[in-house]
């Protein structure tokens, strides 16, 4: 699906984020399986992630990214009436973590869902989000993207531990006078579903004894094949929003991609004609964050001071399903009051 903001500005007037207190390096990794520091950046360019305790549930990582974003936003939690929490490590399959943090933040007044889409959840949370308040539906806001993937990561096939970490990120979406979301751009192939996947723990395959020895409950990817999907979906969906709302690579301020890895990210740059300072990096730092690396990234852009009134922020996240999904904002410095 593809769309253009139909007059009614809505924005992002809240931001934060949040990852576990605990790094592990590239070096702590090959301690514990088959690698080396220097194959994982070559092949990755990570250098390290946060991984969080044994007793940290994605709740704990969304929590202060959620406060910071309200406090960001000069919001009580009471006055949010809408609360997406993009994910695929919820805190248990039901109640949702949106349930769980709308309690946490006394947000009674919110409706409060989960919402699976792999590493692209963000960016669809984000146009739901944007749907329910262009719709009337909803005036405020909370889109939350987090995973703890080093849960459900299988720590002895090197191929998948190495790239991913844990993390979250919050924004708070309001109307505002003028600028806010172009459009965006979602798309989903679910042929590709089998090239990264969970095969246990749902209604096909319960979890059981025999599927816990067989392993069947940590993350399974072709790594190659979805490298091919990630390069091509990058550099198709951006051009595809761009050109939905008028506007060209040029016009671009600030680049967002998926952080899943730098090849990944240097061959849509290169293919998009992006010039390199507009490119927001910190895969090197926090590994794949799946749902949390966009809002994560954007956090990491505003303590750069990146993003400022008016720049043209283009994101696009892709991930399991196969999914992919851009947005296209013009950044503004808060709502409406
Ligand atoms: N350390 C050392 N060697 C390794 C490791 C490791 N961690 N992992 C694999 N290897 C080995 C392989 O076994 C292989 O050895 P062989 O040649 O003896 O068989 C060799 O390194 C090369 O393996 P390739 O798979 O060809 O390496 P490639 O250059 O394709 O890089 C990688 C692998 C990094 C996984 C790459 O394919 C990739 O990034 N794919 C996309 C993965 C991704 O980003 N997924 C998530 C995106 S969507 C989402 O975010 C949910």
């Amino acid at each position: 699906m593809i769309g253009t903001a139909n007059g009614v500005a809505i924005s992002i007037t809240g931001l934060g984020s949040h990852v576990p207190e605990r790094v592990v390096t590239n070096d702590e990794l090959s301690t514990m399986m088959d690698t080396s520091d220097q194959w994982i950046i070559e092949r990755t360019g990570i250098r390290e992630r946060r991984i969080a305790a044994p007793e940290e549930a994605l709740s704990d990582l969304c929590l202060p990214a959620a406060r910071q974003a309200l406090a960001d936003a000069g919001l009580e939690g009471s006055e949010i009436d809408l609360i997406i929490v993009a994910t695929v490590t919820p805190d248990m399959a039901f109640p949702s973590t949106a349930v769980i943090l709308a309690d946490q933040l006394g947000a009674t007044r919110a409706g409060a869902y989960d919402l699976s889409a792999g590493c692209t959840g963000f960016m669809y949370a984000v146009a739901q989000g944007y749907g329910m308040l262009a719709g009337g539906l909803a005036q405020k806001a909370l889109i939350v993207g987090g995973d703890v993937l080093s849960k459900i990561l299988d720590w002895s096939d090197r191929g998948t531990a190495v790239l991913f970490g844990d993390g979250a990120g919050a924004i708070v979406l309001e109307r505002v006078a003028a600028g806010g979301f172009l459009g965006f751009e979602l798309g989903a192939d679910g042929s590709g579903g089998p090239q990264l996947y969970l095969p246990a723990g749902g209604s096909r395959s319960p979890a059981s004894a025999q599927s816990v020895t067989d392993r069947q409950h940590f993350v399974k990817m072709n790594g190659r094949e979805v490298f091919k999907f990630a390069t091509r979906i990058l550099v198709s969906s951006a051009q595809s929003v761009l050109a939905e709302c008028g506007r060209t690579v040029e016009d671009v301020d600030v680049y967002v991609p998926h952080q899943a890895n730098v090849r990944i990210i240097e061959h849509a740059v290169n293919k998009l004609g992006i010039a390199r300072e507009k490119v927001v990096i910190d895969v090197d730092r926090y590994g794949n964050t799946s749902s949390g690396s966009i809002p994560l990234a954007l956090a990491d852009a505003k303590a750069d001071g990146k993003l400022g009134k008016g720049k043209l922020v283009l994101m696009t996240g892709m991930g399991a399903g196969l999914t992919w999904g851009s947005g296209l904002i013009e950044w503004t410095d808060g709502g409406m009051g």
